[in-house]
């Protein structure tokens, strides 16, 4: 076995360029569940013995939670048949780290270690590259300090809370009841993280249902969470804390976030027909496929099986014409990573799609609701930003790409934005760059060789 590093990226600023012309063909598998694999990841740390993952995502976010979870005292090794081994330290069994820890790019792996580390009883400090040093944190800082965590951040002078920032965790934790104020499985994923090391129930209630990984993952641990409809159409979400945790054997699906972007191709490219196996079908993180199917798209599931408590199956896209759909605002959150693509699947439509209630999108990797419209803008699709929503008025027409000498595409540190057009540009009329390709690594390492072996023209600019 060996000890993998933490998984930063180099920093080398990388264009890549896609041209349109191929069409996609294939049989492929794409990495694991990026939200499970952090939470694999944590909870391996936390419990007693070894937890064993099998698909763990090893792109940098993950990493950077592994490198968190070793600076914090736990083992976690990849072994040469590719599973992670995890040495926990017990609940409460954590020891200060050294150094200050970075989280990369990584937004999921920061929030939910703040909730790890808010009963962790020493202090702990955090940072981030440039995106997640720009991210709010006070949605999660507010509720860990009503359970007696202290923090110390940059930027609350107008009051925002922002990395770098320094927790003390508590020794005496107070068990909390708390409303999330917007739509965030981290959020309530942090809740939850320090209500299993708090004595007594934490409940955390939640008026959309956002992604349950957390909640399945502690009763795959044999947590006692239960789940209880509120009467206003909320739901309650209660963890029993101090339990007594041990090691167990975790199998990732493969994450539906990434698998958008190949099948996505294969729906605007002509004569392409691209299958991606076991991808995760939780249907909080299904939207995407919903939405497309709602459009006309081809897409056929099969071999439906659940695995570790998550339904997974095996998806094929065949090309064809899409139209526009009205996609409601309470849909976001089972998709919330998945308008960047869709944004582009919109562009070649028939007829407006109009994505309602994204506000939460301005405070991803980059304010990706101003990324999408602009990068639609620049590769001629008429698309507009009305309050909280997008809508895209597609003609049925191929968008015409970048125009002759036209700026690269601006990523901004955002993965889901550089795959996106990249997609874009291989189904487009003329070819489309973007500034930065290197940024795809914190989720899919391997997307343009695995795009390149379906038949796309992907190369360095
Ligand atoms: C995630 C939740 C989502 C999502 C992110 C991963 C998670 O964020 O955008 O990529 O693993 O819990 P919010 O819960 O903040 O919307």
């Amino acid at each position: 076995m060996s000890t993998q590093s933490s998984g930063h990226s180099t920093g080398t600023i990388s264009p890549v360029t896609a041209r349109p012309g191929s069409r996609l063909a294939g049989d492929i598998t794409v990495p694991g569940d990026k939200s499970i694999s952090h939470r694999a990841m944590m909870m391996g740390g936390l419990a007693v013995g070894e937890t064993v993952i099998h698909g763990l995502l090893e792109g940098d976010d993950v990493l950077c939670t592994a490198a968190a979870m070793r600076a914090l005292g736990s083992e976690a090794v990849r072994a040469a048949d590719g599973t992670w081994h995890v040495r926990g330290r017990g609940l409460g069994g954590l020891v200060e780290p050294a150094n200050v820890i970075d989280f990369g790019n990584s937004g999921t792996g920061v929030r939910l270690l703040m909730g790890v580390l808010a009963t962790a009883p020493f202090t702990t400090f955090l940072t981030g590259d440039a995106s997640l040093r720009g991210r709010p944190m006070a949605r999660i800082t507010t509720p860990l300090s009503q359970m007696g965590a202290r923090v110390l951040a940059r930027g609350t002078a107008d009051g925002k809370v922002l990395l770098p920032l320094a927790i003390t965790g508590t020794a005496d934790p107070v068990p909390i009841v708390y409303r999330l104020p917007m739509a965030s499985a981290q959020v309530k994923s942090a809740v939850l993280l320090a209500g299993l090391n708090t004595p007594g129930e934490t409940t955390v209630i939640e008026n959309a249902q956002t992604r349950d990984h957390t909640e399945l993952l502690f009763r795959h641990f044999g947590v006692d969470v239960r789940t209880t409809p509120a009467n206003d159409g909320a739901t309650a979400i209660t963890v029993v804390g101090r339990p007594e945790i041990s090691g167990r054997t975790v199998r990732v699906p493969a994450d539906p976030s990434s698998a958008a972007f190949p099948l996505v191709a294969a729906l605007l490219i002509p004569g392409s027909k691209v299958t991606v196996r076991n991808v995760g079908l939780n249907p909080r993180r299904a939207g995407l496929y919903q939405t497309l199917t709602e459009m006309g798209a081809d897409l056929v599931i099969a071999n439906a099986r659940t695995e570790a408590g998550e339904p997974v199956g095996d998806i094929t896209a065949s090309a064809g014409a899409l139209r526009g759909v009205e996609v409601p605002p309470e849909r976001a959150p089972t998709m919330i990573d998945e308008y960047p693509i869709l944004g582009v699947a919109a562009a070649f439509a028939k007829g407006d799609t109009k994505m309602r209630g994204l506000a939460e999108l301005r405070v991803k990797e980059s304010d990706r609701l101003a990324a999408i419209a602009q990068g639609l803008a620049a590769c001629g699709a008429e698309v507009l930003i009305d309050g909280d929503d997008l809508i895209v008025r597609g003609t049925g027409q191929v968008p015409k790409g970048l125009a002759a000498g036209a700026a690269p595409i601006s990523t901004n540190l955002d993965h889901r934005i550089a795959m996106a057009f990249l997609v874009m540009g291989l189904a487009a009329a003329a070819p489309v760059t973007i500034d930065d390709g290197a940024t795809i690594a914190t989720s899919f390492p391997a997307f343009v060789e695995l795009m390149r072996g379906l038949g796309a023209d992907l190369h360095s600019a």
